[in-house]
C-alpha cells in the first residue's frame, strides 16, 4: 500500500481557511466558496453514513439506518439567526457559531438504533465528535426527542484539509414524525401556538415515545 496521502496535506481549521473578518454579504464570492465547503462536507459525511447503512442491509439483513436527509442552511437564516442571537455579522462570527450551517438527518426505526449509530459514527476515522446532547433520554420541555452531535468533518481539497463542523440529528421515525408537525405548527404558521394545543403537542411526545419503547422491547 502507499503512503498514506492526506498526510503530507496540511489540516486547516475552517474558521483558518481564508481571512473572513470581512462582513457578510449575501452573493459576494466569499460567501458562495464557504457554502461550497460546507456541502462538500455534508456530501462527504452523507457518503460515509450511505455506506454503513449499506452494510448493515446486505451484510446483516438488517435496516439500522431507514433514510438520510440533508440540508444546508439557506444565507437569508444564517443571517436572521445570527442577528437574534447578536452575533456580529462577519464570516468569522459565522463559522465559529453557527452549528447547524450543515445539516444531516438521520432517521432509524428503532429507539436502540439512535445509540448504534452515535457509536458507528464516532468509529468513523477522520470524524470527531465535538459536542453531543442526548434527547433522547433527556426529551426538552417541548417534548422534542433526538441525538444531536456536532462533528468536524474532514474535507481533502488540493493544498490543505479543512475540518467541517456538521450537525447531526438522529431520530426514530416517529420522533421524526412529530418534529415534522411541531415544527409546521410552531415555526411556519403566523399565529402563536396556544396553551391548549401546546400541551396537546407534549401529550402526543409522551405517547410517541411509550411507542418507541414499546417497538423497541417487541424487537428485542
Ligand atoms: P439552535 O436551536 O440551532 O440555535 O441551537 P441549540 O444549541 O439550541 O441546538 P439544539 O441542539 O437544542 O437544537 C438544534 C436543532 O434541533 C434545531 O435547529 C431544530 O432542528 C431541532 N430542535 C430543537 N428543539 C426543537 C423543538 O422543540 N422542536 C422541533 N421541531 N425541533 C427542535
Ligand atoms: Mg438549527
Amino acid at each position: 500500500m502507499k503512503k498514506d496521502k492526506g498526510k503530507e496535506l496540511g489540516i486547516v481549521e475552517m474558521k483558518n481557511f481564508l481571512s473572513y473578518d470581512e462582513k457578510i454579504e449575501e452573493r459576494t464570492n466569499t460567501f458562495e466558496k464557504i457554502m461550497t465547503i460546507y456541502e462538500m462536507a455534508i456530501k462527504e459525511l452523507e457518503t460515509k453514513i450511505n455506506i454503513l447503512q449499506k452494510e448493515f442491509k446486505v451484510f446483516y439483513n438488517y435496516d439500522l439506518i431507514d433514510h438520510v436527509n440533508t440540508r444546508i442552511k439557506q444565507p437569508d437564516s444564517i443571517v436572521n439567526k445570527m442577528t437574534k442571537k447578536g452575533y456580529e455579522l462577519t464570516y468569522k462570527e459565522m463559522i465559529e457559531n453557527i452549528n447547524d450551517i450543515a445539516g444531516v438527518r438521520i432517521i432509524c426505526q428503532l429507539k436502540d438504533d439512535i445509540f448504534k449509530i452515535r457509536n458507528l459514527i464516532e468509529k468513523i476515522p477522520g470524524i470527531y465528535i465535538e459536542k453531543e446532547k442526548d434527547y433522547v433520554n433527556h426529551p426538552k420541555e417541548s417534548g422534542y426527542s433526538s441525538y444531536h452531535l456536532i462533528v468536524k468533518v474532514p474535507v481533502t481539497l488540493s493544498k490543505q484539509i479543512i475540518y467541517v463542523k456538521v450537525e447531526v440529528q438522529i431520530r426514530t421515525m416517529a420522533m421524526d414524525f412529530w418534529a415534522s408537525l411541531e415544527h409546521k405548527m410552531k415555526y411556519k404558521s403566523d399565529k402563536e401556538v396556544n396553551k391548549k394545543d401546546s400541551k396537546e403537542l407534549i401529550n402526543y411526545a409522551k405517547i410517541v415515545n411509550k411507542m418507541d419503547s414499546k417497538i423497541m422491547l417487541m424487537n428485542n
